[in-house]
Parts: structure tokens; sequence; C-alpha cells
């Protein structure tokens, strides 16, 4: 596995692939792989003939200096893990923005609500990247982890409204054996923060177990008064249990489907 991390380097190597008769998947991460990143490379190794496995942590998708500077960083280990699971380069860049960059990418409809209301213009960034890391990749296919649905279908829309040839597949959110959501920011938790994380994921279960009209409500009542952690929302949108709280500074984020009752 090779590393690069210049865009025109990438893009070369990714056309040279496709001149050749080989299709190209992208799974686009911020590093700090796990194993729900894992479960993504093997996916996008099963789709195409070659993975490339975007490392970058975007600037312009943190609402908070602190967030960003924060973000974990785990070079060697992404190396390991990206080659072991399969991947053919790892694509490093490191800065996707001029200092003049003037350009934006902007959804405005799937991006309302949810996460978009409590974070302005995080979809901007995303969808930004990820337009980015289309162009310089130029993929056949991209694979995106369930568990962050809203992006999911903001990404999906931008790619719809803008033509752009790429398929977009979603992969199944990977769980712990206590039920949260495999994802990097859990490597800040503490040991008591984790339990309280376990907490936070079997409310959002049980709240989506009872239904889509009561879900939401069902929440906030079970994490009324728990002791470190805040609850930031919780909607139930198309069928989908999705939520954000805060457990010490850290913000997690899921959504489960609600159960059907009769
Ligand atoms: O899901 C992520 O890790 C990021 O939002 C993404 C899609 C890599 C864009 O920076």
């Amino acid at each position: 596995m090779k590393i690069m991390t210049k865009p025109a380097e990438m893009q070369k190597a990714s056309l040279a692939w496709q001149r050749r008769g080989e299709s190209v998947a992208l799974v686009p991460t911020m590093g700090a792989l796990h194993e729900g990143h894992v479960a993504l490379i093997r996916r996008a190794a099963k789709l195409a003939d070659r993975v490339v496995v975007s490392a970058y942590v975007n600037p312009t998708q943190f609402n908070s200096r602190l967030d960003f500077k924060k973000y974990p960083h785990t070079s060697d280990w992404d190396f390991r893990c990206a080659r072991q699971a399969g991947a053919d380069v790892l694509f490093r860049p490191k800065s996707l923005y001029a200092k003049d960059a003037s350009t934006w990418v902007e959804e405005g409809a799937r991006a309302r609500g949810r996460c978009g209301a409590w974070r302005p213009d995080h979809f901007r960034g995303v969808a930004t990247v990820v337009v980015k890391l289309l162009g310089i990749v130029q993929p056949q296919v991209v694979v995106f982890g369930e568990k962050d649905l809203q992006q999911c279908e903001v990404v999906e829309r931008v790619v719809r409204d803008l033509f752009l040839p790429v398929r977009i597949v979603r992969h199944p959110t990977i769980r712990e054996a206590d039920g949260l959501a495999l994802s990097s920011r859990n490597l800040r938790l503490n040991s008591i923060q984790r339990r309280l994380a376990g907490r936070w994921a079997g409310a959002v279960r049980e709240a989506a177990g009872s239904g889509a009209r009561v879900g939401a409500v069902k929440l906030r009542v079970l994490l009324r008064g728990v002791n470190g952690i805040r609850l930031e929302y919780a909607e139930v949108v198309e069928g989908h249990l999705c939520a954000a709280a805060y457990v010490g500074k850290i913000r997690l984020i899921d959504h489960r489907r609600c159960r059907e009752k009769s």
C-alpha cells in the first residue's frame, strides 16, 4: 500500500488504473481508523479493483477550534489498518484548501435540522470536502458508514443534484458489545465516560423500541437527570430516532430505526 499526499499524484494514479480498465472505490475518513472503517474498506474492496482511503481532518466541518485540535491522530495505526483491510492507497493530503479558496458546496434540504441545526456550516464543510475528494480520486463508488446517517443523506443529494458520476454505498453501523456505535471520537472517552456512552447507546435503542410517535420524548425521559450525559437533540426522521449527546466534552451521535407499533 502506498501513501500519497499530493492531490495531483493521487489523481494521476487513479486515472492510470482506470485507463487500464480497473475500477476505483473511495473510503473517505478523517483518520483515527477503527473497526467501523475496516468494514468500509473491506466492503470497498469487494466493490472495486482498487481502494483509496482518504484520511484528512477537514477543518471546515468543525464548529469548534478545540474539537478540531483535539481530533485524534493515529497515523501509524491508520497505515497498518488500511493496509490490512485491503487499501491500495492511503491518501493523506496536507490541505485541500488554497489560502484564497472561495468555492463551497451547500446542500439546502437534507442538511437542515438534526445535526445541521446544532452545527452551523458543518454539512457545507462535509459536502465541499467530499466533492473535492471525488474530483481528485474520480472513483466509481464511494463507501460511507451509515452511522453518520444525515451525512449520507446530504452526500447522496449532492451527488444526485450535481449529476456526479459516482455510486454511493451505505454500510451499516458497527457497534461495540454494549451497543455504542464505533466512532473515532470514542478514543477520547475515559473509562467513566465510556460506561456512560454505553448507557447512552442503550437509551437510544430502548427509546427507538417504543416507536416513532414517542421515541424522542422517551429518550429525553430516559436521559433526564443522568449525570454526565447531556442530550443535545432527539428527532424522529423518516422512522429513525436520531440523536446527539455530550458525554463530558465529547459529542456522540446515534440513530436507530423505530419499532413499528401495531
Ligand atoms: O465521516 C467523516 O469522517 C467525514 O465527515 C468525511 C466524510 C471524511 C468528510 O470529511
